[in-house]
């Protein structure tokens, strides 16, 4: 039964360790079928393969998911790809090429702003719709012409967890099989790509085992009134995200930021009293994200790194350090995992309402 607790303190923990399958089933079709235009719907390898460039709307958790997507499919698909929080779109004055493949994620398909954005866009050109949604029967998935389900199940926690990871999981899967249509990418960097899915609950459950530690950090962070998480690359819309959760349900000021921007403002809020937490990916700019990490540890800043596998050789002797499983291009999804828990806890700390976080609501159906 959804409505129960179980061994969990909240949903919200009950739906974080959901999370490996939630995941599973998302993309259990695209195991079987190999990450294909079909899953979107019988329409989709026409539209997917005359589509100039791609339109991304949405709000909240689910606008980082499609931060994520972006540099998936921009370097997989080679489309140009823009990604709009939904309540400015509307009200912009843009025209939208033909073909444009918008994609609206959303988790409930009842957001009020992502309706209207998404009515603005039909205004604006000829484009095809595409939805990414949680809930079958959402007024969004009745007006798009493909569909992708997420199969979290219900959430009931206002801060989104595993309805946001397994938005990252369909966008991996439409990003591969956007590359398909587009010749984007060799048959082996396919294979590789559609090959790193089967293992991700593994890997997702693997990752949650690092609690404990996530729980003695967030002992230190429930005292701060502000933090700052810092990525870069994929691992930048996470540090959004991670901040995200963190105001939502710990109440503390937080703030995301791609690394390379410290220098442009961010710097100069560390001191002795700011946690700085860091994702670190092994990816080409490891060695610029730890430049980056020497400077706030040479303001004092406290710092607490997540680095994939392969990282650990960059941060040694700084802060606090913990390694998360997996590299690859899903770094990216199993790295909000130790985010989630993080806020969790420090929530938890702080003996919030951590289910229902004063002044939010789980759907924003007005504007
Ligand atoms: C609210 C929720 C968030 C969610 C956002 C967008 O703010 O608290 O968790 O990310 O709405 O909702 P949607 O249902 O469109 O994904």
């Amino acid at each position: 039964d959804v409505t129960e607790l179980g061994p969990y303190r909240h949903f919200m923990q009950k739906e974080i360790f959901e999370q490996p399958g939630a995941v599973a089933n998302t993309v259990q079709r695209a195991i079987e079928l190999g990450c294909r235009a079909e899953l979107f719907g019988p329409d989709a390898e026409a539209i997917f393969t005359a589509a100039p460039a791609i339109r991304i709307l949405a709000c909240g958790s689910s606008y980082h998911a499609g931060l994520v997507a972006r540099y998936w499919l921009e370097e997989w698909a080679g489309l140009p790809v823009s990604v709009e929080i939904a309540s400015e779109y509307r009200y912009r004055r843009c025209r939208e090429p033909d073909g444009t493949l918008v994609i609206a994620i959303s988790q409930s398909g009842e957001t009020a702003d992502l309706l209207a954005a998404v009515h603005a866009a039909r205004e604006r050109g000829k484009v095809r719709l595409l939805a990414i949604c949680n809930v079958p029967h959402a007024t969004l998935t009745r007006e798009a012409e493909l569909l992708f389900l997420t199969q979290a199940g219900i959430e009931i926690g206002v801060a989104s967890t595993k309805a946001f990871v397994t938005q990252l999981a369909a966008l991996y899967v439409l990003a591969v099989a956007l590359a398909r249509c587009r010749a984007g990418l060799s048959e082996a960097e396919l294979q590789a790509l559609n090959d790193a899915l089967p293992g991700l609950p593994a890997r997702i459950n693997a990752t949650l085992a690092l609690e404990p530690e996530l729980e003695r950090w967030a002992h230190e962070l429930a005292h701060c009134r502000h933090a700052l998480f810092l990525g870069r690359h994929t691992l930048f819309p996470i540090a959004l995200e991670g901040a995200l959760k963190l105001k939502e349900i710990a109440y503390i000021h937080a703030e995301g930021h791609a690394a390379g921007e410290l220098k442009h403002g961010p710097l100069a809020l560390v001191d002795e009293d700011m946690p700085v937490i860091v994702c670190a990916a092994r990816d080409a700019l490891l060695g610029k994200l730890a430049s980056n990490v020497r400077e706030v540890q040479a303001r004092g800043g406290r710092l607490f790194i997540l680095a994939a596998p392969g990282t650990e050789g960059e941060f040694e002797g700084i802060g606090h350090h913990l390694t998360v499983p997996g590299g690859g291009p899903l770094t990216a999804l199993t790295m909000a995992l130790p985010l989630q828990l993080l806020a969790y806890h420090t929530a938890c700390r702080k003996g919030t309402d951590v289910d229902k976080p004063r002044n939010l609501a789980k759907s924003v159906t007005v504007e």
